[in-house]
């Protein structure tokens, strides 16, 4: 197995608050693994150390045994290149169409002038067109191509954020709550999606989620975050019970039963 993401000793300090306390896991190639945690624990602050948009203060990230060097631009856009990320409130152009969006996936891989003010202006190449309608196929919206992404339902959109993302085939896909603005049917159809990705296109997948039943039927390993460190990591059926999971949601894990319920 070779590792794919590697965070040594990871702090990150926010004013005074040390946010990660030493945070050391390694993720292999081709792993489908979720972070969960009570909130303000540290999921979103340690999975954005991967694609350099927070800096540790201490400790080294290792993306495909290359260590992130945050303070290099070309090592930067290298990452966010091989690194893809989704969100809870899909940050799409709400006002153009589900293609457009999909093709600005490409601008971060771009990297002679001329083509990154072709992109900008809306032209995009035969090519880059004929992978975006492929890719839409592939999380199936190739019927949606056109259409405004502020007429399109939410697992929609997130559809189209996958698929932005596939345009610059990451090895790495990471996803902050991407079910969290879903009704529970179209969540399990977005947690199919993302294992379909992690399958079919061996992209190693990390998402942020705070639904620990659907966690039990789609993930074998689950790491959880407590206070800014690593309270558990492994096998959910392993955590499963009441005193397991109270131990890392805190006073929050009545809230997370009745998510569950
Ligand atoms: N940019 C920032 N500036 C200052 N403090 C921050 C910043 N980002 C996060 N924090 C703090 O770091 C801690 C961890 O936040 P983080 O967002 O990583 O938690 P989380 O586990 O993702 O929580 P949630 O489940 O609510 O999304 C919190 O106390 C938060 O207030
Ligand atoms: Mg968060």
């Amino acid at each position: 197995m070779r590792p794919m993401i590697r965070f040594e000793n990871i702090q990150k300090r926010f004013g005074n608050e040390l946010v990660l306390k030493g945070v050391n896991l390694t993720i292999n190639e081709g792993e489908f693994v979720a972070v969960i945690g009570a909130s303000g624990g540290g999921k979103t602050t340690l999975i954005r150390t991967v694609n350099g948009f927070v800096v540790p203060s201490a400790g080294n990230v290792y993306v495909n045994e290359q260590r992130v060097d945050y303070a290099n631009l070309g090592n930067l856009r290298q990452l966010r290149k091989n690194v893809g990320m989704i969100y809870q409130l899909f940050n799409l152009v709400e006002r153009t169409s589900a293609m457009h969006n999909v093709l600005t996936g490409t601008l971060g891989s771009k990297d002679k002038a001329l083509d990154i003010i072709l992109s900008a202006i809306g032209y995009f190449s035969k090519s880059d067109r004929k992978k975006a309608m492929e890719i839409l196929d592939f999380v199936g919206l190739k019927d949606k191509a056109g259409a405004r992404v502020d007429m399109i339902s939410g697992g929609q959109k997130q559809r189209v954020a996958i698929a932005r993302a596939l345009m610059q085939d990451p090895t790495v896909l990471l996803a902050d709550e991407p079910i969290a603005n879903l009704d529970p049917k179209t969540s399990q159809r977005i947690l199919d999606l993302l294992h379909k990705v992690n399958q079919e296109r061996n992209i190693t997948v990390v998402t942020v989620i705070h639904h620990f039943h659907m966690v039990k039927d789609y993930f074998s390993r689950v790491i959880a975050m407590k206070d800014g460190q690593v309270a558990f990591d492994g096998d959910p059926l392993l955590l499963e019970k009441q005193e397991a999971l109270e131990s890392i949601y805190g006073g929050q894990f009545e809230e997370e039963l009745a998510v569950a319920a």
